[in-house]
């Protein structure tokens, strides 16, 4: 009896670490992110293990130029779920994500949307109406959040940031002044080697070796000529955001922008949000209907891909999510393939190692839409195997425990 006492004592300790362990793959159930494996969290959409971080297009390649690479990108990155402005005032806002500017950054996110006002004689992260910024709508000081990037690009020598600034600021060389103070504007990509009229971007390799890691784009045009920051819609096209822009089978451009099919900006933007967040509504949205939009917002922008992919909640999806997303058009640009999972290093163009045949039902994406071929939503059996089959492997090591034991 002792024994079979302390064996019940030994399985419940070791059950939870079996049925939970460290190696939960995609699709495995969880009870929180450390349940889960490396680059890997806890959904709140399904208590599934999810993917969340891309796949860093570097270890393919550094040597394209930057316009042909897609990064995930987050909109309103500073407006976090749960947070009081600084202000002490309690938040009477929208939010759009879920964790700090740093932790997107840890997570491979790339392109960060930030919303600047003038506000208390400083430069605040801000959402609000009619241009002007409350207690009660304003987040924080914007230097804060520039100070994490700095952080960021300091500790990692290769890695390229964009910012989109959603630009209320009216006071003289306010942005230059934040920029200056959080130490952002030596990794500033300067303004004179942007490629207008369409050309090509830098090399990604010569952006890193120069240092040109932070780029840069405002809403407000006379700000290139007054403190030699880019006006966004002189080099990006950018579709419709908010419920307009996620009607499926059209990629309209939003009304700053020219058309998404404009060859002389050679950057694309995608947006895929609506109009009120809902982190809920992200789990079915951040799926197949985000794939399915970026093939057609693929197809509607005169056959490119998009280089940035702007979501809210980034980290919530039903299946592999906006960093799929961003894995999928990554690997039509890098190396041909349709996924940058299916890429091999130094390759010819095209040369892909596709998986032979997923296994059924390996894509957790309920409803995954006949235009989104299988393979697009393959990185579930890329990481690990099916959830059925990883549950029976952890009972029968738990069975052998158990019988080794008696
Ligand atoms: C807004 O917050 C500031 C502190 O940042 C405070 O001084 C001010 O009184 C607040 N205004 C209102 C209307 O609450
Ligand atoms: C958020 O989305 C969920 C799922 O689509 C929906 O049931 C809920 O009503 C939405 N919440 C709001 C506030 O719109
Ligand atoms: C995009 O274009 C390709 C090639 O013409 C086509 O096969 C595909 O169905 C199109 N996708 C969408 C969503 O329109
Ligand atoms: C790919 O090419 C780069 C540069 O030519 C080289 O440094 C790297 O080792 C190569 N990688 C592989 C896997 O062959
Ligand atoms: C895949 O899953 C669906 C719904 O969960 C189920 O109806 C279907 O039978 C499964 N197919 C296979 C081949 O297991």
């Amino acid at each position: 009896m002792p024994g079979l006492l302390s064996l019940q004592l030994l399985l419940s300790i070791l059950l939870p670490l079996t049925i939970f362990s460290n190696a939960a793959k995609v699709g495995d159930g969880c009870l929180a992110d450390r349940d889960c494996g490396a680059g890997l969290h806890c959904d709140a959409c399904g208590s599934r293990c999810s993917r969340i971080t891309p796949i860093d297009p570097k270890t393919i390649g550094k040597e394209l130029p930057f316009n042909k690479y897609s990064w995930l990108t987050t909109h309103n990155s500073y407006a976090l779920a749960g947070a009081k402005s600084a202000t002490g005032s309690d938040l009477i806002t929208f939010t759009n994500q879920q964790d700090t500017v740093t932790s997107q950054l840890k997570n491979g996110v790339r392109g960060l949307m930030l919303d600047m006002y003038d506000f208390e004689s400083d430069i605040w992260l801000c959402h609000s109406f009619g241009g002007s910024c409350y207690n009660f709508t304003a987040f924080q000081p914007a230097i804060n959040v520039l100070k994490e990037i700095q952080v960021f690009l300091q500790a990692n020598p290769a890695e390229v940031i964009t910012i989109f600034i959603e630009d209320y600021v009216r006071s003289s060389l306010g942005l230059t002044k934040v920029f200056s103070a959080s130490g952002l504007s030596k990794y500033l990509f300067p303004l004179s080697k942007m490629p207008k009229n369409g050309a090509d971007w830098p090399l990604l390799s010569d952006m890193i070796s120069k240092n040109y890691r932070l780029l840069v784009f405002t809403s407000i045009k006379s700000k290139e000529a007054s403190e030699g920051i880019a006006y966004e819609w002189n080099y990006v096209v950018e579709n419709q955001y908010g419920d307009d822009g996620m009607k499926a089978g059209s990629c309209p451009s939003r009304a700053e922008s020219s058309p998404m099919n404009t060859y002389s900006k050679s950057l694309v933007l995608m947006n895929y949000f609506p109009s009120d967040p809902n982190s809920t509504a992200a789990c079915a949205e951040n799926s197949a209907p985000l794939l399915s939009m970026l093939d057609t917002c693929h197809n509607l922008s005169g056959n490119r891909w998009p280089n940035f992919i702007a979501v809210d909640f980034y980290k919530e999806s039903d299946g592999g999510g906006a960093s799929e997303a961003t894995d999928v058009a990554n690997g039509h640009m890098v190396c041909g393939c349709d996924n940058i999972a299916f890429c091999k290093s130094n390759a010819t163009f095209g040369t892909c190692d596709v998986p032979p045949s997923p296994p059924p039902n390996a894509s957790n994406e309920p409803g995954s839409s006949p235009t989104v071929p299988a393979q697009k939503s393959s990185n579930a059996y890329l990481l690990g195997g099916s959830p059925q089959s990883t549950w029976t492997f952890k009972l029968m090591s738990a069975s052998a425990i158990l019988i080794l034991l008696c």
